[in-house]
């Protein structure tokens, strides 16, 4: 075992969504999906061997419990029957809708395995992040990610360099806590709204459609076949029991905006998650004139502008521990 290890890992962007769980073990998608690395927003987590578990995230103390399947997995592969204890910090806002959860139980999973050199294959890091968050399995690669329909883990579907030209303009709008977690509330689709086995049935044809566009780098594809993902996606919230609704006003107005854009010719192709904030994807040559009527609209839109990536690094620790 090494005295300790930190990994790096960037969150993942469902362009074709996760949202509605199989029956069975923990986290297994009803719905393909397909995602994409947010190249410069990135999770730093350090993992050290110590007498009781404990979790800080940017300097606050975590809950253990949503960890605690992960470190017992590990310990059972390793054979290591100590704690742990991790530091993990965020270079973008935390619980800000931007699925911090998939960067950090993917930089997790990628400490952990090089704190215990366990040296698990790439399908066995996504399996065990998937059992901290989903979205995490697919986190774990970076760049074009696929993730199918009841599969334990996700895959790689195409490097970050297959378009290098694709830009993501992340406009956080609210940096408020969600009115329900992204959990409870797949859950609750699922269980009351009416629209959830529609939503499940499309979502395989979504699934095939958004990978052909990505492999053809057709925006003009892809951006359609986006809006219809989250789109009937956010129908499975706004029809359950009790509905639940994400977006505020600022949201609204945006979606207007870039309607309007792309009338007048922008490539400028939104996806929402569980949370207010809106992403756009476009190309390089139209990020200034996307964020400057972003800003005319909401003034105090905060905007993290990425390129496609967020391939994880692990850093092992100076020597070996016992
Ligand atoms: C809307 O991965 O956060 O961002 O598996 O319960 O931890 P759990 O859910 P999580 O859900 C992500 C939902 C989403 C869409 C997506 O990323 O595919």
């Amino acid at each position: 075992m090494k005295a300790q290890a930190t990994a790096e890992a960037s969150p993942s962007l469902a362009l074709v969504k996760y949202w509605g769980k199989s029956d069975g073990p923990p986290n297994l998608p009803a719905t393909s999906n397909l995602a994409i690395g947010l190249d410069t927003l990135r999770t730093s987590t350090t993992v050290v061997p110590s007498q009781r578990d404990a979790v800080t995230l940017d300097g606050a103390d975590q809950p253990l419990a949503p960890f605690v399947p992960l470190f017992d997995a590990f310990r059972k592969l390793s054979g290591y029957n100590g704690s742990f204890t991790v530091q993990s910090s965020n270079n973008f806002p935390t619980a800000a809708g931007i699925a911090s959860s998939s960067s950090g139980f993917a930089a997790l999973t990628l400490a952990l395995n090089a704190l215990l050199e366990t040296k698990l294959s790439d399908e066995q890091l996504s399996s065990l992040a998937r059992t901290g968050s989903g979205s995490a399995s697919r986190a774990v690669y970076g760049g074009f990610t696929r993730w199918e329909a009841g599969e334990p883990w996700a895959q790689r579907f195409l490097p970050a360099a297959h378009w290098p030209q694709l830009r993501v303009v992340v406009a956080i709008l609210s940096a408020g806590k969600k009115p329900v977690g992204s959990r409870a509330g797949m859950e609750r689709s699922k269980r009351t709204s009416p629209l959830y086995s529609a939503w499940v049935n499309h979502a395989a044809e979504l699934f095939e459609r958004g990978c052909a566009a990505v492999q053809a780098r057709s925006l003009e594809h892809l951006g359609p076949i986006m809006r219809e993902s989250y789109l009937t996606m956010f129908a499975t919230m706004f029809t359950a029991r009790p509905p639940f609704l994400y977006w505020i006003p600022e949201s609204v107005a945006l979606l207007r905006t870039l309607e309007e854009l792309r009338s007048a010719g922008v490539p400028a192709w939104e996806t929402m998650d569980a949370g207010p904030q809106v992403k756009v994807l476009t190309t390089a040559p139209h990020v200034e004139q996307i964020c400057q009527t972003i800003t005319s609209v909401v003034p105090d839109a905060q905007l993290i502008i990425t390129p496609v990536g967020g391939a994880p690094s692990v850093l092992d620790g100076a020597g070996s521990v016992g």
